[in-house]
């Protein structure tokens, strides 16, 4: 027993030996390519993190720090559980790139030369989470002011656009130089083909918390036809639609951008907007965004009814029968507040099978993202959709924003301390073969 402990440690050493002169990891020769690329699109200036981590001095200042957060897979933000189901955004790192960072720092970072660095330790492109530079920036008007009263404030943007062609849609990214303090977006793209429409001369937002709420009248004309819904919540990058899927950018119309905004205790300034992506090939699958639960699809349907008791655990289900044909299913985007503590998403089919959609075992409201299918899955006509999702109203819970724990109750409703449970899908119908389409 003695012996076979020395041999193997023995081996150990001499393996670390070898294995530490072949190969010891610089900044530029191994870990550039990590850090650029699965930590730098949130690290850089205007983006959701405190801090960069864009050049050799950010990243090993911060050495330990760093490879505590990848050890413990806190960073990057994923939270999803890989072992229920594999998608094609997937942003966790490899035991392996893990154990990389963790040698480098005990090796005390050491830099190496810039030259060794490979080809895909580049710079992300600023102001976007997205592989390119955005083909179209649509911005607010005037950058908004919010007072640092600590009330929740609900804005609805008016966004005008008249280019010079419709085109094809590959992503779309919502962005603002102070995402750390909204809690939640919307938008709308409506287009607007009649030139006797008016799309610049009405108010250019509507502060509904604040304003006469009337004053949304004036963008009434606007929603007839609408082309895209989208959104962001915290932890959402960008919507992607590879190949012949998306949706096609109107030449002409408005972006009603609904921005929910945090309390916040001191004065704010915001400008909000969206980046555009456009692709050369036509888009001969559109998508639509469908909505369940909560401000959606079967909101009344939830089990028990959605009120959620002080100094409780509680969950909650519902199921949803797919009314319409066979549907191919691109991404699943699920929704919960502050009390959310689990979430789960699955379909099962009039044949009897069970198709996993998404958990996520430790719900966190800071990390919300859109999860993308590596293949389009199939939802026959009849399958029904289950959402299950367990709250905390607990003092327990460290993100309770109450304490001590309120009922809470709600329907349709959407500020932060009331809470959701909700499935967004992206939906469109099924044709022969599309579970074989890669969608990376
Ligand atoms: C999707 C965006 C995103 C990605 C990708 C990301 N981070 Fe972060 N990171 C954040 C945000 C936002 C915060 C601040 C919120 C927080 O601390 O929880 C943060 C916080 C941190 C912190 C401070 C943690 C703490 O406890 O205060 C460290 C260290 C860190 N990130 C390192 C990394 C490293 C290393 C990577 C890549 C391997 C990475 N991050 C990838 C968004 C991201």
């Amino acid at each position: 027993m003695a012996m076979k402990t020395t041999a193997l440690i023995i081996s150990i050493l001499f393996f670390r030996i070898v294995s530490g002169y072949a190969q010891e990891p610089t900044y530029y020769k191994d870990i550039a390519a990590i850090t650029l690329t699965h930590c730098a699109p949130c690290h850089q200036p205007g983006e959701a993190a405190p801090f960069s981590l864009l050049t050799y001095e950010d990243v090993a200042k911060r050495a330990s720090y760093i490879k505590k957060v990848v050890q413990s897979r806190y960073m990057p933000p994923w939270r999803a559980d890989p072992g229920y189901r594999h998608f094609a955004n997937e942003r966790t790192l490899t035991d392996a790139q893990i154990a990389l960072i963790s040698q480098w720092v005990d090796d005390k970072a050491p830099e190496g030369k810039p030259s060794d660095a490979p080809a895909s330790a580049h710079l992300p492109v600023p102001g976007t989470l997205f592989s390119r530079k955005p083909d179209l920036v649509l911005t607010t008007a005037d950058s908004l002011h919010l007072p640092g009263d600590n009330a929740e404030r609900f804005v609805i943007f008016k966004i005008p656009f008249d280019l010079k062609d419709s085109a094809n849609v590959e992503a779309i990214e919502f962005f603002c130089n102070n995402k750390r303090l909204i809690h939640h977006a919307n938008y709308a793209i409506q287009a607007v083909p009649d030139p006797a429409i008016d799309i610049n001369n009405t108010v250019s937002y509507v502060n509904a918390t604040d304003d006469d709420r009337t004053k949304v009248d004036q963008y009434m004309p606007y929603r007839k036809i609408m082309s895209y819904y989208g959104g962001w919540i915290p932890g959402t990058s960008y919507e992607y639609f590879p190949k012949e899927f998306g949706w096609v950018m109107p030449k002409r119309g408005v972006i009603l951008l609904t921005v929910h905004y945090a309390p916040s205790a001191t004065d704010e300034t915001s400008i909000c907007g969206v980046n555009l992506f456009f692709k050369k090939t036509p888009v001969t699958r559109v998508m639509k965004v469908v909505s369940f639960g909560s401000g959606g699809i079967g909101e009344g349907q939830i089990d028990p009814i959605f009120y959620i008791k002080a100094n409780k655990v509680q969950t909650f289900t519902l199921e949803v029968t797919n009314p319409s044909g066979d549907q191919s299913l691109l991404y699943v985007w699920p929704h919960m507040h502050l009390l959310g503590k689990e979430y789960k998403a699955y379909i099962t089919t009039p044949a009897g099978d069970t198709i996993k959609l998404v958990h996520i075992p430790d719900w966190d409201f800071r990390w919300q993202e859109i999860y993308r299918f590596p293949h389009p899955v199939k939802v026959t006509k009849g399958s029904v959709i289950h959402i299950e999702g367990t709250y905390d109203n607990t003092t327990d819970n460290p993100a309770n924003p109450n304490n001590p724990p309120k009922n809470v109750f709600s329907m349709g409703d959407m500020k932060t301390t009331d809470e959701m449970m909700t499935l967004m899908m992206g939906f469109l119908p099924y044709k022969e073969g599309d579970e074989k389409i890669d969608l990376k």
